[in-house]
């Protein structure tokens, strides 16, 4: 079923149907239009009330179309939109849960509209790099006034219904109700209004604002400067002008020619490519979807520094209770000071109320004692990266969680299997691998040990939705996805410094392509002595594999980045600045004179693909190996966590883009350079066969 009619007395109510959020596609706009005809056709009907079953109004266009033939097959959104207006019957919409995107335009093209408390109301399609296409740049400003229209199709962020009733002088809403009053309260309105005339038409206000053309110079130069790399904001902006300065109809002519020039763009494809990943991840190919969850309700953290105490207040913010395990008082005092530290800070910024700062905190509570913690429903290890004490912790854990509890680990990078067995209940153990600042970042990695009980899986990863976190899965492995493709990526940025580059080269050219941060000032942020202790273990593990000794040099001189003063770059105090270092490119002459290499130009374009294509190689050498499950949860691995540039869609992405004889062509030549690692060139066989096959990762 895709929309079903029916009669509530002289009222005929159209119920969209399309799961999971009646997402408009062809079906059901073939049946909502042949619904608006019934009614028409039937003279006992004095007025119409369209709704969406289940969890939403609508969600909007039917995402799942865009590129195929039934987006724009007939009655397409515009035509649907133009049936319900031009009825000659009363139509209202009555919206609740989500009224977003093509669902929030068809609503507008009603006669009325009433509304439930609570509905998440939004012009999301900027989001996906577009623009309201059916109508949304026009009505939206003449329904709620130019200002407020523009904040929320530039931004796409979803609205309170409640919040823009209070708007003054907003036509949006007729009436906002109880939830569970809405389909009482639209037959009422609807017998209220019945015969009503003329009917009132959205298209017919004008978009409200003291001073349009200020407004929007300064809209233009705000959104302009804050949206480089997408062409989508300020497109937003031209077509809301256009409602101010146009005819209805001219409006509607540059909002449809900007719609169709948006969705060819690359941007827009990467969006959505990052839309669909982002939900591909939550799946897992073996867990089903209605695997029964347990119950979290209580969370204890066992360590209370850096991550522990970011990792706490993921909870307290979605108001779980966390119980915050230390083996010394102090410890636990600052960790619970370093909480308090961050919560004042968004109070300070008019990012968190202060009544909601006490409500957090009185959710934390700290102890010694395991035998507190015994009925916590979730357990996250976050102590030091050192096996024996993981060892010690997960015996304890073992010896007093309630059966059925979740023990998860933050460890970086040590073997989770392991840890699972210093239990007698590996199932119930699993990674959860935060990035810090664990209270920020939004990427998860779940890490799948060989026992990981599929219940515990598919809990975590409905929790990490809870906490706003992007959840993507990892099999057992030295880094797991992110970290293990980020060493390749470090490597390179090692070599090209041998070669002549010097750091702010590099950073410049990766910043350039679009990364938040080039590898060195990543790197002095990080903190240059993580990767040197990590380098230290390597040689020993695998003394054969070939990195650069520049970063040595670097971190032999105390230079472990901005908390040093020094790293890469040269750091004035109180300042983050990167300010290059004459101690450093001195440092470079030397390390490659020794090695006798005599430095060349290289261009950035070479830097980008050898910095891109070995996060590219690794990144199918795990899909091959099975510890990522698809190229897409790579690609969220990527935006979610290491500064990808959104617009390019993922690493693995970008290689499809590209194209994969391409980025193998490239590759081989890379491998011809002896200063590099010929062998890690080698392609991964994966992306060999799909390269020789035309094929891509996706
Ligand atoms: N079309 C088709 N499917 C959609 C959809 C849409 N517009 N919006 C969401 N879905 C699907 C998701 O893909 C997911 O499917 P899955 O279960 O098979 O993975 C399912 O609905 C649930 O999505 P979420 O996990 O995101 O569920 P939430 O309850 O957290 O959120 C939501 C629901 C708020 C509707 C959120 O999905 C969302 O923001 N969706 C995007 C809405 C959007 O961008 N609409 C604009 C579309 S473009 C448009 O309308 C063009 C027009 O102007 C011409
Ligand atoms: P940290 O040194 O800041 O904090 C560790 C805390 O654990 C200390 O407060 C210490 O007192 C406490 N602790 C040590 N042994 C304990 C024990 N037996 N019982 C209870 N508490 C104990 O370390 P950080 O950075 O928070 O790292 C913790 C874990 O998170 C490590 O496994 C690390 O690999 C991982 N991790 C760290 C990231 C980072 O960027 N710092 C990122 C992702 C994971």
């Amino acid at each position: 079923m895709t929309a079903s009619y029916e009669l509530r007395g002289n009222v005929a109510v159209i119920t969209l149907n399309n799961p999971p959020v009646n997402g408009l596609g062809y079906e059901t706009r073939k049946a909502a239009a042949a619904g608006i005809e019934q009614a028409e056709g039937d003279a006992a009907v004095v007025a119409v009330v369209i709704t969406g079953a289940g969890k939403a109004f609508s969600g909007g266009a039917d995402i799942r179309e865009f590129g195929s033939p039934l987006a724009l097959a007939e009655p397409n959104l515009l035509s649907l939109i133009g049936v319900i207006e031009g009825c000659t019957k009363p139509v209202i919409a009555a919206i609740h849960s989500v009224g977003m995107g093509g669902g929030l335009e068809l609503a507008l093209g009603c006669h009325y509209r009433i509304a439930a408390k609570g509905t998440s109301v939004a012009l999301p399609e900027v989001k996906l790099g577009l623009l309201p296409g059916a109508g949304g740049t026009q009505r939206l400003p003449r329904a709620l006034g130019l200002e407020p229209a523009l904040n929320m199709i530039v931004s796409g962020e979803p609205v309170p219904s409640e919040m823009l009733a209070q708007i003054p002088g907003q036509k949006l809403f007729d009436r906002v109700v109880d939830a569970d009053q809405l389909m009482d309260a639209a037959l009422a309105l609807a017998a209220e209004i019945a015969e009503k005339r003329p009917l009132p038409r959205v298209r017919d206000l004008s978009a409200r604002h003291e001073n349009a053309e200020a407004f929007l110079q300064f809209a233009r130069n705000m959104v302009g400067g804050m949206s480089k790399n997408f062409p989508a904001p300020l497109r937003c902006v031209d077509a809301v002008a256009a409602a101010t300065t146009m005819s209805f109809d001219a409006g509607m002519k540059a909002e449809r020619e900007a719609f169709v020039a948006l969705m060819q763009t690359p941007e827009c494809g990467a969006l959505r490519h990052a839309f669909f990943a982002e939900r591909a991840a939550s799946k897992i190919a073996d867990v089903p979807a209605d695997t029964p969850l347990r119950p979290i309700n209580k969370v204890a953290v066992i360590g209370a520094g850096t991550m522990g105490g970011g990792i706490s207040m993921n909870f307290l913010n979605a108001g779980i209770p966390v119980t915050m395990l230390e083996t010394k008082q102090e410890a636990l005092d600052r960790g619970v000071a370093t909480i308090r530290k961050n919560y004042e800070s968004q109070v300070k910024r008019g990012k968190l109320k202060a009544d909601k700062y006490e409500q957090r905190m009185s959710l934390l509570s700290t102890t010694l004692d395991y035998a507190d913690i015994g009925q916590a429903d979730l357990v996250i290890e976050a102590v030091f990266e050192e096996i024996g004490v993981k060892q010690t912790v997960f015996k304890q854990l073992d010896a007093v969680m309630k059966p059925g509890a979740i023990l998860a680990s933050n460890t970086s990078t040590l073997d989770v299997n392991a840890i699972a067995n210093f239990t007698q209940r590996p199932q119930d153990v699993v990674g959860m691998h935060f990035f810090s600042p664990a209270n920020v970042m939004k990427l998860l990695e779940v890490v799948r040990g060989a026992a990981t009980a599929k219940d515990v899986l598919a809990t975590v990863m409905a929790l990490a939705k809870k906490i706003k976190k992007t959840a993507v899965v990892s099999g057992v492995c030295d880094g797991f996805i992110g970290n293990r493709m980020i060493e390749q990526y470090s490597r390179q940025a090692g070599f090209l410094l041998d070669e002549g580059c010097s750091p702010a080269q590099v950073d410049r050219a990766a910043e350039k392509f679009g990364f938040a941060m080039g590898p060195f000032r990543m790197g002095d942020l990080a903190g240059n002595d993580i990767g040197w202790a990590i380098r230290k273990r390597r040689y020993l593990e695998k003394p054969n594999l070939h990195y650069s000794k520049s970063a040595d040099r670097l971190c032999e001189l105390g230079r472990y980045g901005q908390k040093t003063g020094a790293g890469w770059y040269d750091y004035q105090v109180g300042k983050r600045d990167a300010i290059p270092s004459t101690v450093v490119a001195d440092l470079l002459d030397k390390h490659r004179a020794a090695l006798g290499i005599t430095p060349r130009k290289i261009s950035d374009e070479e830097i980008v693909q050898r910095l891109v294509y070995a996060l590219v190689n690794e990144g199918a050498h795990l899909l091959e190996e099975g510890i990522a499950q698809r190229a897409s949860d790579i690609d969220m691995v990527y935006l979610a966590g290491y500064g990808f540039p959104m617009w390019r869609g993922g690493p693995m992405r970008y290689a499809d883009q590209v194209g994969l004889f391409n980025v193998v062509h490239s590759m081989k030549r890379f491998a011809a350079n002896p200063l590099d690692d010929a062998k890690f060139w080698q392609p991964a066989p994966l992306l060999a066969r799909l390269a020789a096959q035309s094929k891509t990762f996706s």
